[in-house]
Parts: C-alpha cells; structure tokens; sequence
C-alpha cells in the first residue's frame, strides 16, 4: 500500500490479535493482550534506534557492546492509547510520557483536543505516538501536528488496527512517519468503525 506502513508478520502478533478481536475476550484479557502487543510491535517499532560504542565491565575483563541514546518520548492518545503504555515501558523503561486528549466528534469524525501538556521546547529526540486504532487517521494527524509545531524531529505512529483510509491520509500528511500495526483491516463502515476491527478499543478496555 504505502512504504510507510509496516504490518508485523509475526505470528505472536497475529495470535494475540485474532484473541483480542473476539467478543469473548473480557475487558481484563483485553487490557494484557494490547500490553503484550505493545511490546512486540514496540520491538519492531525501535530496530533503527541509534546505538553508540560502550565498555563495561564483565566479571572476566572488558567487552565492548552497544548503548542506545535516543532520548524518546511516548504520546499516547486518550483515552485508548493509554493501553498502550505499559507495554513500551517494559521495553524502554526511560521513556517520557506525553499524553495528549483527542476525541472524535461522533458526528463530523474529526478530532477535537481536550488535554496537551506538552512543555514549550521539545525534550525527546524520537516520539512514539500509540493509538491502537488507526480509523480515518483525523487523530493520529492531529497528534502528529501538534508534535511538529513542538518541533518533534523523528515520529513514529503505533497503532493496533489500521483501515486503508487512516494509512493512506496519514501518509499523505505526514509521510516521513512510518506507521507500525499488527493488521490493515478492510475497510471503515459508514459510522467511521473499522471492520473487522475489534469494535471500540476505548471501551473494551475500560468497561465503558
Ligand atoms: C478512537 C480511537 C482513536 C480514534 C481513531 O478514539 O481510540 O483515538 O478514535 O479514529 P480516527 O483515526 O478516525 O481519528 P475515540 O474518539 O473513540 O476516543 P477514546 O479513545 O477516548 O475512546
């Protein structure tokens, strides 16, 4: 589709989606199965991260190895991006936490900001912007709009589930982001859903 995009072929990606998708799957089952799939497309999502030469120390004399430098920053976007977190602070436990509140107007789909903290001059050298779902890309463009005027260089977006609509107005706006997700579904529906999608990841993830 785009080169932007990227769709993990791992096959632990595709079990845990497949469970999480199911109706069967309850709100507490939901929430570790988007951790754990946090984790592994974050582990897909960081192997261009820059490393710098080290020394340490090992009981038996030096070795020489590798240190990542890249201060990075996570942006999730409320409320359903939160799910997202713990997983990348597993992985990259010095991450900073961004939170930016977007919500789409049920009626016109587009976004509408309601929370941004950010401080005046950026502090991270990589964002990682998560929402775990990429439906017409209006709240995924948005957040990375807001990150650019913050004068964020390098940006990538992680996400769950992606409609064909969200990655190609994504791309379009921003195409120096490459989007990481476990599935590009087929299509959205006419109330802006993607199908087959998960239904609302908001919802099932905080029983609301
Ligand atoms: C959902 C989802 C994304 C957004 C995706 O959020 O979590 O943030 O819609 O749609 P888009 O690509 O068309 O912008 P929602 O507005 O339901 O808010 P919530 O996360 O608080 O549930």
């Amino acid at each position: 589709m785009t080169a932007n995009l990227h769709v993990s072929s791992h096959p632990l990606v595709k079990h845990k989606l497949t469970l999480l998708r199911d109706t069967a799957t309850d709100h507490r089952k939901f929430r570790e199965l988007v951790r754990e799939l946090a984790l592994l497309l974050g582990y897909e999502a960081t192997q261009d991260l820059n490393l710098e030469p080290a020394v340490v120390n090992t009981p038996m004399g030096e070795a020489t190895g590798s240190l990542t430098t890249e201060i990075i920053g996570v942006v999730p976007i409320l409320r359903a991006g939160l799910g997202l977190v713990d997983g990348i602070q597993e992985l990259l436990p010095a991450v900073q936490v961004w939170h930016i509140g977007l919500y789409r107007d049920e009626e016109t789909l587009r976004p509408v900001e309601y929370y941004n903290k950010l401080p005046d001059a950026p502090t991270v050298q990589l964002c990682l912007v998560l929402d775990p779902m990429l439906a017409t890309g209006g709240s995924g463009i948005a957040t990375i709009n807001i990150l650019k005027r913050w004068g964020a260089k390098r940006i990538k977006f992680l996400g769950i589930l992606a409609a064909p609509e969200g990655v190609q107005a994504l791309s379009d706006a921003h195409p120096d982001v490459p989007i990481h997700v476990a599935e590009l579904d087929e299509r959205l529906n006419e109330i802006g859903f993607i199908v087959p999608g998960l239904g609302d990841a908001g919802d099932r993830m905080f029983g609301t």
